[in-house]
């Protein structure tokens, strides 16, 4: 049997006791029983709970989609914001090359819109599309958001000029509700193949629906792999209420005391910029999931050890207000070593032989033992290799731990009633259709 990934506390142990974390994880199982049962707040999105079972009959159109996109252009444009975007960018960054567009052979590019409303992004990306035959995989639940509705009409608008109605309509997909929203008519009216988010689904809980599966299939990647990943971890999680074993329960107790001793602030540390759009959609998960009623763990990241010339500086000697998360790969995926010098002008003959990975090691190690001396407690979770499957089993993983954290902190995981606040602002200036009063409250008050 593989190893699975696994938590490492002994860095925190100096702010808070192992007995405390375990008392309060095996405290917690009542919030894996209350997921389970269903019996908690925002118990109508609990679809994601089975998901690494309940997607399986869906793969195969989802792979069979795919290669119709591959076999019909070289690039493909994901167009969605939020949990609508970042499952998908995370893991397609962690597993591709990380120089996609320089690489000649054989490759299907994915490219991203809708995740901003910046008009120089736009047309640098029309830009490059003009020069690429490309699909569109568009995706939003609710099929209303203002980002993605403007950059599929835009993009919609080119591919249609450029190849024709019904050629673009055979490369257009869409994911969306099963019956409401106008991505759902324009689909209906347009005749696009579509997927549907279960009404049971949170965005940022979707990544192992087709919100996250198509568009990583569509990158080459093995999707089977991934939800396999996601099913080891759901077994060893979901229902395990030995806490000690349990490394759901142990993180979530963790972080929660690490607050609660005057810590809000978490910062996710990998030291591989692979994990870069990890780290983002890991923050947006526990934004959106915790960070209500005036409670929550503000969730930030670095990338090392690019950060520890930036922000590390304030990590080792600025306010103890953070605690952090290091995601710490056992093994890269390639293999490079340190050359001999003959006349060693650069000093670094000591390093030669050894591997890059060797050298980021000893870095990580040693960044961890200077953090905890300079007072900032570390979470370890130790992930054997960034692939398919460990990276499946990080997104159920974390999942989990942020619903029973949720709970823990007593607020609904599952909603984001603070997203509306700016969207209100922007319609009424922007006087959409039943705004208007609002838009001239708002035009007094930056009077
Ligand atoms: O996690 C969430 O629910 C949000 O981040 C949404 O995914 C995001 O607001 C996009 O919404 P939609 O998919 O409806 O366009």
């Amino acid at each position: 049997m593989k190893e699975n990934i696994s938590i490492n506390l002994k860095n925190t142990g100096s702010f808070i006791a192992y007995e405390e974390i375990f008392a309060l994880a095996q405290q917690s199982v009542r919030h894996l029983d209350t997921l389970n049962n269903g019996t908690g707040s925002g118990n109508d999105f609990l679809g994601w709970l089975s998901l690494p079972e309940d997607i399986i009959p869906q793969l195969d159109r989802i792979e069979k989609t795919a290669s119709h996109l591959r076999s019909v252009s070289d690039t493909t444009v994901v167009i969605g914001i939020g949990g609508s975007y970042l499952g998908a960018r995370a893991i397609i960054e962690v597993l591709q090359q990380t120089f996609p567009s320089y690489i000649k052979s054989k490759h299907h590019e994915i490219l991203y819109a809708g995740q901003n409303i910046c008009e120089d992004y736009l047309s640098d990306l029309l830009e490059i599309l003009d020069t690429r035959e490309y699909s569109i995989i568009v995706i939003s639940k609710s099929g209303t958001t203002t980002e993605p509705a403007i950059a599929f009409r835009i993009l919609k608008d080119h591919l249609e000029k450029k190849i024709g109605k019904p050629a673009a309509a055979d490369r257009i997909i869409a994911i969306t509700d099963s019956t409401k929203g106008a991505l759902r008519s324009l689909s209906e009216i347009n005749g696009y193949e579509t997927f549907v988010i279960p009404d049971n689904i949170g965005g940022r809980y979707s990544v192992l629906t087709p919100v996250g599966l198509l568009p990583i299939a569509v990158s080459g990647m093995d999707i089977r792999t991934l939800v396999k990943g996601a099913q080891v971890m759901e077994k060893d999680t979901r229902h395990k209420k030995n806490a000690s074993s349990n490394p759901v329960l142990m993180y979530a107790a963790a972080r929660n005391l690490l607050l609660q001793g005057g810590r809000p602030v978490e910062i996710l540390v990998g030291f591989t910029p692979r994990l870069h759009y990890m780290a983002e959609w890991w923050k947006q998960l526990y934004g959106e999931s915790e960070g209500k009623e005036g409670k929550g763990i503000f969730p930030a990241s670095v990338d090392l050890t690019t950060d520890l010339h930036s922000l590390g500086q304030y990590i080792q000697e600025g306010q103890r207000i953070m605690f952090e998360t290091i995601v710490s790969v056992q093994n890269p995926r390639k293999k490079l070593t340190i050359p001999k010098e003959k006349d060693d002008s650069d000093q670094l003959n000591y390093l030669a032989g050894k591997r890059i990975s060797e050298v980021n090691k000893s870095a990580e190690i040693g960044t961890v033992l200077a953090h905890n001396d300079g007072g900032v407690p570390v979470i370890t979770l130790t992930v054997p290799e960034l692939n398919e499957f460990y990276v499946g089993q990080l997104v159920y993983f974390f999942e989990l731990a942020c619903a029973v954290s949720g709970y823990i902190l007593d607020v609904n995981p599952f909603d984001q009633p603070g997203v509306e606040a700016y969207k209100k602002n922007m319609f009424a200036l922007l006087n959409k259709p039943g705004f208007e009063e609002a838009g001239k409250i708002l035009r007094e008050r930056l009077k």
